[in-house]
């Protein structure tokens, strides 16, 4: 999703915005571009397609300014071409704007009041800068024209950044749905799509909230709601550190993130539990969820995969029964819904469009919800009733890793705690603590053997055009994570299948050398998913086992260490990552940004 960065009040605000832009990469764009003016007349535009690296080429030595804007975008209406890039301009070249979203609207805007207006590009984007510019001319102050506009938007989503070169120490902010953030300096001021961007810049952040109208100079902060009052709210201290968002010596921040699967395991068992397993989370979170019939998970892509993995903790260590759901799927096809559901939202971001759909909707029936994430203050985590940080650090690589395994281990405290609550189980019987304690160990253990496992990925993935992951029950629910990473960043048609359900018509795709991966952790449907792994090898498939160590036997490919079954996926996963990593790092491709795909997916 397109990234939005912008400063005022700073000399250094060019490259402000370019080392902004960078750490905005990991969110996916094909173009990207900044405006800058120096308040005494002198100004620039600077847009580029591809990389941040040829924006930077293109910004020479004479570009320089104490306030602007700059974006990555990620083409949604119009192809990718400089005129499409964003700041979009109006035509007198007085007004600029970077958007994140989608304007609805966006044509009949343009019959109704543009019709004699030159526009450069195709975006809905330009749209509003040039209505901006039509009813300053009529009469209106930039503020009021920026007001009339927002107004004029139908079913929108957007984060606007809007700059005025007769008036070029302001910035005029305005969002809804799409993040922004305000960072408040030291006599300058900062704006971003992501905390992430300006951590080297400030701590502490504004978050802003839908419908609100911010304006913004070197030295002060406005923001006011959509009747015009003024609001008053407190930064928040963002504890990121710039080294987080480094890749240091790796190659990839996806294999940086890989390795820190461990270390989160143990943070989250420090910060969640206590020396004797007790939980340390919110009482009457625990509460909610023990007082309701029925747990709805919700989420997209490899948060749903984790919920997948939820549903088994929360029914099995609390006894309540439990679904889980796509989020674009539920949002318009609501289940037959229990007197008292409680919703869990999982999402890395904290920002996805489709899950933040599902909780308007939750919060408008009045039920009770929770985001699990990894981004304090996202909107999520704002507007749910309760939250639980995952604290594993910035995951930057598009394809989610440590986020995933985070989740799990969330959900696996959470079950616990609510399990005992309800006397559904007692202290030791689920030791979370150490079993977490195991699981980073696992980790680690595989992580060590890298290296073998970029030789199956080199001699099995690599130059294969389809893969399949099969597994039964909690292994199936790890087949379709292990399918999605390979199929994301190497490009490779992967599948994640029930193992017992190849043979109802999909087999019909196993070739000579089709890869087939077993997934083998549960004592119960080990021997099945053998037998279905042979069904696979008989029509000639090549196939590799993924098995837990006392369910090994000698020709297994990937033997890993033995945990609790209920969080094996905790321990299966990791070596389905390492084999996307390579496949992807194998075939010369961009293993954190991949193509199409962004790190946030912040429209529906
Ligand atoms: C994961 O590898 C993908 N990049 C994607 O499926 C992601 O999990 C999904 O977009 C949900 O994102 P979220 O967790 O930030 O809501």
């Amino acid at each position: 999703m397109c990234g939005i960065v912008g400063v005022t009040g700073n000399d250094n605000a060019v490259k402000i915005l370019l080392e902004g832009l960078e750490k905005l990469e990991y969110r996916g764009y094909d173009s990207a571009g900044i405006y800058v003016n120096d308040q005494t007349g002198e100004d620039y535009l600077i847009k580029e397609k591809g990389r941040i690296s040829e924006l930077e080429k293109a910004v020479g030595p004479e570009v320089h300014g104490s306030t602007g804007i700059g974006h990555t975008r990620w083409a949604t209406h119009g192809g990718v071409s400089v005129e499409n890039a964003h700041p979009q301009y109006s035509q007198d070249h007085r007004f600029y704007l970077v958007h994140n979203g989608v304007i609805e609207n966006f044509k009949e805007l343009k019959s109704d009041y543009l019709t004699g207006t030159t526009f450069t590009s195709q975006t809905d984007t330009e749209v509003v800068v040039q209505l901006v510019d039509k009813f300053v001319n009529e009469g209106l102050s930039t503020k009021e024209a920026f007001v009339k506009t927002i107004g004029l938007l139908k079913g929108s989503s957007y984060g606007f950044l809007l700059m005025d070169s007769q008036n070029p120490d302001t910035l005029y902010v305005a969002k809804n749905k799409s993040p922004l953030l305000v960072g408040v300096g030291d006599n300058f001021n900062v704006v971003c799509s992501d905390a992430l961007a300006m951590i080297s810049s400030t701590h502490n952040f504004l978050e802003l909230k839908d419908g609100e109208i911010v304006t913004i100079t070197p030295d002060k902060v406005v923001i006011e709601d959509q009747s015009g009052n003024i609001i008053n709210r407190d930064p928040f201290y963002v504890e990121m550190d710039s080294q987080d968002t480094d890749k240091g010596t790796y190659p990839y921040y996806m294999l940086k993130e890989i390795d820190e699967q461990p270390n989160v395991m143990r943070n989250l068992a420090q910060k969640y539990l206590s020396d004797n397993d007790m939980p340390n989370i919110d009482e009457n979170l625990i509460k909610a969820i023990k007082e309701s019939d029925h747990i709805h998970i919700v989420g997209a892509g490899t948060s749903y995969h984790a919920g997948l993995v939820g549903k088994a903790l929360f029914e099995k260590l609390t006894n309540i029964p439990t679904d889980v759901h796509v989020a674009s799927e539920y949002a318009y096809d609501e289940p037959l819904l229990s007197k008292k559901p409680f919703f869990i939202f999982l999402t890395q971001s904290g920002e996805t469009a489709d899950s933040r759909e599902v909780l308007v909707n939750v919060n408008e029936q009045g039920y009770h919800s929770l985001t699990i994430t990894n981004v304090q203050n996202s909107t999520l985590s704002r507007e749910a009733d309760f939250t639980l940080l995952l604290n594993a650090g910035p995951e930057i690589s598009v394809a989610s890793t440590k986020a995933y395994t985070a989740q799990i281990a969330v959900e696996a405290i959470l079950a616990k705690a609510v399990g005992m609550a309800k006397g559904q189980i007692v202290a030791d019987e689920f030791n979370v603590r150490q079993q977490l304690g195991l699981v980073a160990t696992a980790m680690q253990a595989i992580i060590d053997e890298k290296d073998s496992i970029e030789e199956l990925a080199k001699q099995y993935f690599v130059k294969a055009d389809k893969a399949f992951y099969i597994g039964r029950g909690i292994d199936y629910f790890v087949s379709l994570e292990a399918a999605l990473k390979l199929k994301e960043i190497s490009y490779v048609h992967a599948e994640g299948f029930a193992s017992g359900e190849l043979k109802h018509g999909t087999i019909a795709l196993i070739e000579e050398d089709t890869p087939v991966v077993g997934i083998i952790t549960q004592h119960k449907t080990a021997g099945l998913t053998r037998s279905n792994l042979q069904e696979t090898l008989s029509r000639g498939a090549n196939i590799l086992t993924i098995v837990s160590e006392d369910l090994a036997k000698s020709d297994d490919n990937i033997v890993i260490p033995t945990v609790d079954e209920l969080l094996s996926p905790l321990v299966s996963v990791v070596p389905t990552q390492l084999i996307a990593y390579y496949t992807s790092l194998n075939k010369g491709l961009d293993v954190d940004r991949p193509r199409n795909l962004a790190k946030s997916v912040t429209v529906e």
